[in-house]
């Protein structure tokens, strides 16, 4: 049986997305199908309608989300229809060498659903990092099913999925940030907040927020930020000195993922300090930076995919946190919007007025 269901879809670039019909097939060895629940929109299934990640269109949107699974191939056993599950787009494969030294979240071989969705006229969709989730009903990998706690908010559990995991992990995982640590973070969308909140969980007792938009900044603040630096009026670079004791901070977050955003992390990270680059260039970015600088302020440069997160073991520790009252992911929800209201999510990203528009179905 192949369901019929509505998804909203990039079919050309930069093009409005529409809402189409979508051909979901049963879920096949090692698939599940998910009946979702509520999905965030992040800034990366903007950027798929732009095409900046690829030109694999048409492209089906939506991957930070909730759902319970509605049926399961054969041979899957991790989950079971009836499980509420936030779905991952890092499936890891257990065989590969990353996963064979002990490094899964490195898997260079993740899992997503072998079938494709389709148009009602057969066109095979991309979906959005594997998963697809602005939609009713989609067709993962079993791997990309978490199973979590079912009382728990689903709109606020459901970023885990993406932006708010990859956020905090950027800080935690990549970043290592540890107690007493000062930390700044450019760019304060959900991923940079996300990041200033992993920050205050680890400890770090300077956190430095940066934008250009003064109304992120003033959510940074609720969220953990210590300091602010609005970049569209001072230099972030000496701002983030001066607020360091003139080192620079210990680790710095791009969450932008710009040359000049980039360069500014570089430069406003203290002397064997760490930058982490989480937010996504787009392939036509380059960057230049005088060598000898890269080798004469030591410290490590690294990039955080997914918060370098492993899903199974951070999902549900995320959840008890935020259950106890330590990781407030419900500041993040912004608004819950209907699976028409996409596009307007997208031009409110751009207006500063929201950190997480998140559609429920
Ligand atoms: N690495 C990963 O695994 C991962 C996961 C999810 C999202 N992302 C990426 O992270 C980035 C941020 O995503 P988001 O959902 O938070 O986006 P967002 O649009 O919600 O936030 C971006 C923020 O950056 C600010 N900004 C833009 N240009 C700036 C500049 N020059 N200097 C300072 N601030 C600036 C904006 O004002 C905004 O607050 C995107 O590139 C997204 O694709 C990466
Ligand atoms: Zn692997
Ligand atoms: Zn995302």
């Amino acid at each position: 049986m192949v369901h019929k269901v509505k998804g909203v879809v990039a079919r050309s670039k930069g093009a409005p997305v529409t809402l189409e019909t979508v051909l979901v097939p049963e879920p096949g060895p090692g698939e599940a199908l998910v009946d979702i629940l509520t999905s965030g929109v992040c800034h990366t299934d903007l950027h798929y309608k732009l095409g900046g990640i690829s030109d694999d269109f048409p492209f089906l949107l939506g991957h930070e989300a909730t759902g319970v699974v509605s049926a399961v191939g054969p041979d899957v056993t991790n989950v079971a229809p009836g499980d509420r599950v936030v779905l991952n787009w890092r499936a890891v494969c257990g065989n590969c060498r990353a996963c064979a030294k002990g490094q899964p979240q490195y898997c260079f071989n993740t899992h997503n659903a072998t079938q494709k969705m389709t148009l009602e006229d057969g066109t095979e969709l991309s979906a959005a990092l594997g998963i697809g989730a602005f939609i009713e009903k989609t067709l993962v990998a079993a791997g990309q099913c978490t199973k979590v706690d079912p009382d728990a908010d689903a709109a606020a559990v459901g970023l885990l999925g993406c932006g708010v995991m990859a956020g905090i992990g950027a800080a935690i995982n990549t970043g290592g940030v540890k107690r007493g640590d000062s930390v700044a973070v450019i760019g304060c969308g959900g991923v940079g907040v996300a990041a200033i909140a992993g920050a205050a969980l680890a400890g770090a007792t300077t956190i430095i927020a940066v934008d250009i938009d003064a109304k992120k900044l003033e959510r940074a603040l609720e969220l953990g930020a210590t300091h602010t630096v609005d970049s569209s009026k001072e230099d972030p670079i000496e701002a983030i000195r001066a607020l360091t004791d003139g080192n620079g901070a210990d680790v710095v977050i791009d969450a932008v993922g710009r040359p000049e955003t980039y360069k500014q992390a570089f430069y406003a990270r203290d002397l064997a300090g760490t930058v982490v680059l989480v937010g996504v260039p787009t392939p036509d970015m380059k960057l230049e930076l005088p060598l000898l600088d890269v080798f004469g302020r030591g410290g490590s440069l690294k990039s955080s995919w997914y918060g370098d997160c492993l899903p199974s073991r951070d999902f549900p520790m995320l959840i008890n946190l935020y259950r106890q009252g330590k990781l407030d992911l419900d500041a993040f929800v912004t608004e819950r919007i209907t699976i028409d209201q996409v596009e307007e999510a997208f031009e409110k990203m751009h207006s500063g007025s929201v950190l997480r528009s998140v559609v429920e179905l």
